[in-house]
């Protein structure tokens, strides 16, 4: 399986395409159109939300339990790629509603200055709504006159919390029975047993990879809290997600950017001052995929990844984007953190006040000038790059197994 080991936006999509070029099925297994996967391959760039990114590769491409499904947007990528591959779709994910996407708007608006910066796409209402035993799941889907009545209901609680407390429009049911009917009559043909597949998938000996989406320190439970996504992106969530028992999962690859980047509020203890950060969002061209924000740019945090290593159990690491640090003279990568105290630790602070406190401390490596375009293995990378990615595997204890130097599929060295 392939998890983001930082706050989103690793370059998982660009690891998962390439892993299934070896793998029969690709699943998701949490969150939903927040994600924003960038697959460029044969000079074409494909960015794709909420259908696992291998139905662009033929492959059997499955949205699990522990998603929610916004049916607009998997229409739209069903137009543009269903032809490609084959789609499965679970009944008991839940379904995300026009009235989730308002309530996400109206209550980051509400919450002015102590936003989370989430992107908007009702993926927390959903959330909060199936926790709540009140949301609507992709199997309602299959009976008009349930969905119809389900929405009726909801309707009649969401509209008023619309209404007088978010001092917003509210949904007409008719409008949005018909809309969600026609969605409806679109992905019946999808909706399966997600989990009998993919258990018989793995007993015929099929190759099946579980793609994350955003990432270990936007978890719910192990992340940057209240800063976070409202589903679990570590590894062990893809057994939960998807249906399927902890022992079935035998690798677990870790995505990691060779430098660190955030969307959305929060605290970032290596993030860059001053204008050396810009200089790093241009090089990098770190401006988000759903929502074209600018992404906060800081240097490697070895605490923050020696974490992710640890709750996620990863055993290999992809190291993203190594090319985007040619032409720095030095770099700096955070080693251990500073606390409040005065003292210094390598392990990720447990409470949310010790790390809004935390002070990176920085070992200074040095950088290359020589463009990476050429290599084609680690070996071939220039020194200084080579003791770069020597040196985060032995801090972690962790081997880097594959390095990305540029946006192409083709562009992932591998170690030999
Ligand atoms: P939400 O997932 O839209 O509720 O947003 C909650 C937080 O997660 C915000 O900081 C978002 O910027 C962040 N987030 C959600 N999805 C992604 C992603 O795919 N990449 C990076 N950040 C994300
Ligand atoms: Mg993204």
């Amino acid at each position: 399986m392939v998890v983001g080991a930082q706050w989103g936006d690793e370059g998982k999509g660009k690891i998962v395409d390439l892993l299934a070029q070896e793998a029969d099925v690709v699943c998701r297994y949490q969150g939903g159109p927040n994600a924003g996967h960038t697959i460029i391959f044969g000079g074409e760039t494909h960015k794709i939300r909420q259908i696992p990114t291998g139905i662009l590769s033929g492959k059997v491409a499955v949205l699990g339990a522990g998603c929610v499904v916004d049916p607009e947007v998997v229409v739209a990528e069903l137009d543009a790629y269903g032809e490609r591959g084959t789609f499965c779709l679970s009944g008991n994910a839940h379904l995300i509603m026009p009235w989730h996407v308002a309530i996400d708007q109206a209550s980051e608006r509400r919450l002015g200055k102590l936003q989370i910066g989430t992107t908007r796409r009702g993926i927390g209402p959903a959330y909060a709504d199936k926790a709540s035993r009140l949301g609507i799941r992709v199997q309602d889907l299959l009976d008009p006159k349930i969905l119809r009545q389900k929405i009726e209901v909801a309707l009649a609680e969401k509209n008023l919390w619309l209404e007088r407390v978010y001092e917003t429009e509210p949904f007409d049911l008719e409008t949005v029975a018909g809309q969600y009917e026609g969605y409806a009559q679109r992905l019946r043909p999808y909706v399966a047993d997600t989990s009998l597949y993919v258990d018989t998938a793995l007993r015929e000996g099929k190759r099946v990879l579980f793609e994350g989406a955003q990432a270990t320190l936007l978890d719910l439970d192990h992340g940057t809290y209240p800063f976070v996504t409202s589903s679990n992106p570590v590894a062990a969530s893809a057994a939960t997600g998807v249906g399927i028992g902890p022992r079935r999962i035998d690798h677990v690859v870790g995505v990691s950017k060779a430098y660190v980047t955030r969307v959305g509020e929060g605290p970032f203890p290596s993030e860059i001052a001053g204008s050396e950060q810009e200089r790093m969002r241009e090089l990098g061209g770190e401006y988000g995929t759903v929502t074209g924000r600018e992404r906060r740019c800081g240097w490697l945090d070895l605490v923050a990844l020696r974490y992710a290593v640890r709750v996620n159990g990863i055993d290999q690491l992809a190291l993203t984007k190594l090319d985007v640090l040619s032409h720095f003279a030095e770099l700096p990568v955070c080693v251990r953190y500073r606390t409040r105290d005065g003292s210094e630790t390598h392990d990720f602070p447990a409470h949310q006040s010790d790390f809004h406190a935390a002070e990176p401390v920085y070992e200074l490596l040095e950088g290359w000038n020589e463009p990476l375009d050429t290599c084609s293995s680690v070996a071939e990378l220039p020194d200084a790059a080579r003791s770069y990615v020597e040196f985060v595997e032995r801090e972690l204890e962790v081997e880097v197994t594959l390095v990305g130097t540029g946006a192409e599929r083709s562009s992932v060295l591998t170690r030999a």
